[in-house]
């Protein structure tokens, strides 16, 4: 693992223990994954930056055993997209090489409380350049999808998580139900912890 990861992982471990609000987690350790995504991705191995031309590629780089953080670098190729969906934690995005674009939902009457009568607005769109980093926290849940247009270029992202992020909520918009499904990753060389 590259000196600068394994600074910012135990960065996050630290600034996680030391802050009790995600807000405040996410506030700390912004900064340092700016400074990370600012050196592009010489910091990942090769076989942390595996593309797959079925899907965005999920490629752990560190699962905390105590399952307070996870995180991946993802592979974007032109038209890969997420579904919709959330994560039931904060989170720190760091973008290495590409662009990414997160498009936002937001459901109609506030806080979601059923898997089933969901109303979801779209909301805006960011879009991220190398170095960009944009973060969330669960108040109460932040929806979105996430890739890179079809005419766009392969795009390389860090993804920071306050938990193991191995299942998540994918939303259907148009039925206005959600279900948590497993979400596998590649799991990489010998730096994975759990
Ligand atoms: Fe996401």
């Amino acid at each position: 693992m590259h000196s600068a990861i394994r600074d910012f992982i135990a960065l996050a471990e630290r600034e996680a223990a030391a802050h009790a609000d995600s807000a405040d987690r996410v506030l700390a350790i912004a900064p340092a994954m700016r400074r990370l995504a600012r050196e592009g991705v010489r910091v990942l191995s090769p076989d942390q930056m595996r593309s797959d031309p079925a899907h965005y590629n999920r490629n752990a780089i560190h699962i905390c055993p105590q399952g307070e953080i996870s995180l991946f670098a993802l592979v974007w190729l032109p038209g890969q997209w997420t579904p919709v969906h959330d994560h039931g934690s904060w989170g720190v995005v760091g973008v290495l090489q590409g662009h990414l674009q997160e498009r936002a939902y937001m459901p109609r009457d506030g806080e979601i409380k059923a898997n089933d009568g969901i109303v979801l607005r779209r909301g805006g769109v960011v879009l991220l350049d190398p170095g960009s980093v944009s973060t969330f926290v669960p108040n109460p849940d932040h929806i979105h999808m996430t890739g890179v247009p079809e005419d766009g270029e392969i795009c390389v992202s860090l993804h920071l998580y306050g938990r193991n992020m191995d299942s998540f909520h994918i939303y259907d918009v148009g039925a206005g139900t959600r279900k948590l499904i497993d979400v596998p990753h590649q799991k990489v060389g010998t730096d994975i912890d759990a």
